[in-house]
């Protein structure tokens, strides 16, 4: 079997994605009594290791990856990029061929993403992408997740996406062409989402439709999914954020949506800004599940790595 690095969703395929998801809901609810960092019984990654590199913040990524790496049996270190010799030069090649000799798999978190992809050129172990400037494959399985456990049928869903066409969109819209379900994009001009994903998405059968108006967007949506207007790496310019404000979720506008309609967001959340309080702590927010998913998700995308799944 080749190597399966997880760069992107696409490099599953939509078989894998949703035996990913099958499989996070049964471990899930498998270790429901049991401590967070108690193993899962069958142990499935006993004595495996996972290096992290960061060179950008985290919370989640960081923590949830450590987290499933234990309930698998095996474990994680973190590598901080600015304290290793990555952060002094040492070339990405000699990096990957380096941590192949001492670790099972690899995530790295980075900028740009032909990093990670030399990263998996040269490893001869599994990659994860843990977010770079152009996706975040990983939380959106955790997304997928939570929709899945919230009663949500995926194929045909309705996901209207506010704010800045970012790297969180590209992977949303890459899920929508393998899992078949429709994305309304509002976004204010200049930051649309990435050509190359939303033509993707629409050619592998997913419906998606680009609008500057959020109402539009907003109607009758199964899910409203926003996130930062600022991402990591990103100037905090004062033009963007007036431009974003007419796309803050709130009540007015969750209220366009479905009735039973849920609000996602991968978090950090920038309250008052991109969503409001009432939206982010009302009934229909999901976000601490997801924030939660994101261990379980971890999960099986480690147990595909690994060819277990
Ligand atoms: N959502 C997410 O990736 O969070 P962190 O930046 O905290 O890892
Ligand atoms: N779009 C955000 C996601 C953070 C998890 C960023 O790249 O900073």
């Amino acid at each position: 079997m080749s190597i399966r690095h997880f760069l992107d969703l696409s490099a599953a395929g939509s078989d894998a994605l949703a035996a990913m998801i099958d499989d996070a809901v049964t471990r899930k609810s498998a270790r429901a009594n049991l401590p967070k960092g108690a193993r899962d019984p069958d142990g499935p990654l006993d004595g495996n290791l996972l290096a992290m590199i960061f060179e950008k913040n985290s919370t989640r990524t960081r923590v949830s990856f450590d987290v499933a790496m234990r309930q698998l049996g095996g474990s994680a270190l973190i590598m901080e990029a600015g304290s290793t010799q990555i952060g002094r030069g040492e070339s990405v090649a000699d990096t990957a061929r380096v941590l192949s000799r001492m670790v099972d798999a690899i995530m790295i978190r980075t900028d740009d993403h032909a990093k990670i992809e030399e990263l998996a050129h040269y490893a001869t172990v599994p990659i994860i992408n843990g977010l770079t400037d152009r996706s975040h494959p990983c939380q959106i399985m955790a997304d997928l997740l939570t929709l899945v456990e919230h009663g949500k049928t995926l194929q045909g869903l309705e996901l209207a996406w506010l704010g800045d066409g970012n790297n969180v969109l590209n992977s949303i819209l890459e899920a929508a062409g393998l899992l078949k379900f429709n994305v309304r994009i509002a976004v204010p001009e200049g930051y649309d989402p990435d050509a190359e994903f939303v033509t993707a998405a629409r050619k592998n059968g997913a419906r998606v439709t680009v609008t500057r108006d959020p109402v539009e967007a907003a109607s009758d949506a199964d899910v409203i999914v926003t996130d930062t207007w600022v991402s990591m790496g990103q100037d905090h310019a004062a033009p963007k954020l007036a431009a974003m404000a007419p796309y803050q979720v709130d009540n007015t506008l969750l209220a366009k949506a479905r009735p039973d309609a849920v609000f996602l967001h991968c978090l950090p959340a920038h309250v008052g800004e991109e969503v409001s309080e009432t939206v982010f702590e009302g009934s229909q927010s999901l976000v601490f599940d997801e924030a939660e998913n994101r261990v379980h998700a971890q999960k099986s995308i480690l147990l595909w790595c690994f060819g277990k799944l």
